[in-house]
């Protein structure tokens, strides 16, 4: 994709999942990767992974330890990166976290936690860089989920966040047009990378449930997709027929469709649930 050729990308999260992912695509579309998260031996791992996609040696494929919650060091860290490598032409803020529980299990720090990573990460992202970018214009892509887009079963802490990514993404295109900043908003339905493991301790049944309803992808699928409708200045961007199929019903039946649904899938995963503990006893 000749939109990519030559820019200089960064992606927090960019050491796994949907932002690993994405980086090796755009490495073979000739882009320039910085790659942001906490843990320096994966970021470094995966530098060595990205590289190993680019179309000619002359690409730049870099990592950077960066906590994205804690403004002070995002503050602090990000003209000192954009001095060493550039302006970014792309930020795309896929760092994220999941969890998922009952609410009245999830205690304060645990929403807090989810809160600062979600939803101040992407904000104190978006913030720093701006004066950066404002200058030249760009593409800006948040990572939200389907759960920012329909509340579902369990996802009261992940669903509060990434709902608010939504917001701020929905905000940030409308001021962020007169500076030739293109926003994008990406809410995939369950992507096959490790937040899912960890999710998968505490996900109630019921959220399991409802949560299968929308499909299931593989990371390298919504890397294309991204890239693509990055590339086409797209705002909305859901990957997968089926959670594109579902939010459409959501919206044309002003949410009865989808929460009809959902309780049924509640519902019957609640008894199923029920049987096989009667059975196992
Ligand atoms: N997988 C799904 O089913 C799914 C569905 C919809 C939306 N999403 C969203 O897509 C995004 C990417 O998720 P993923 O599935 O690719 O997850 P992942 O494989 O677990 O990757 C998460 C990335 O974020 C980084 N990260 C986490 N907290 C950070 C922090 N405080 N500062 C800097 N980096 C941080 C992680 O590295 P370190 O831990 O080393 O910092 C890692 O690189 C998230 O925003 C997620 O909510 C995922």
């Amino acid at each position: 994709m000749n939109f990519y050729r030559d820019k200089l990308v960064y992606i927090t999260g960019g050491s796994s999942g949907i932002g690993l992912s994405t980086a090796r695509l755009l490495a073979s579309y000739g882009a320039n990767l910085i790659i942001i998260a906490r843990d320096e031996k994966k970021l470094s791992d995966a530098r060595d992974d990205i590289s190993g996609f680019r179309k000619s040696s002359v690409q730049t494929v870099e990592f950077f330890s960066m906590d994205v919650a804690n403004n002070a060091e995002v503050e602090a860290k990000v003209p000192e990166l954009v001095q060493k490598y550039g302006v970014p032409d792309v930020l795309m803020l896929s760092a994220g976290v999941g969890t998922a529980d009952y609410f009245e299990n999830i205690r304060f720090d645990a929403f807090d936690r989810v809160m600062k990573i979600n939803v101040y990460g992407p904000r104190n992202c978006a913030q720093a860089f701006l004066p950066f970018m404002k200058d030249r214009g760009g593409s800006l892509v948040i990572l939200s989920s389907m759960a920012g887009l329909i509340g579902m079963f369990g996802y009261s802490a992940y669903g509060t966040s990434k709902y608010a990514a939504v917001g701020l993404a929905e905000c940030l295109r409308s001021e962020l047009k007169r500076f030739r900043i293109a926003v994008s908003v990406v809410c995939p339905p369950e992507v096959d990378t490790p937040i899912i493991v960890e999710e998968a301790k505490s996900l109630p049944v019921e959220g399991r449930a409802v949560k299968s309803m929308a499909g299931f992808l593989t990371p390298d699928y919504v890397a294309r997709v991204i890239a693509r409708g990055v590339a086409r200045k797209k705002f909305l961007i859901i990957p997968g027929f089926v959670a594109r199929a579902m939010y459409f019903l959501h919206r044309v039946s002003n949410g009865t469709i989808s929460r009809t649904i959902s309780d049924m899938v509640v519902k019957r995963a609640r008894k199923k649930s029920a049987k096989s503990r009667v059975a196992g006893k």
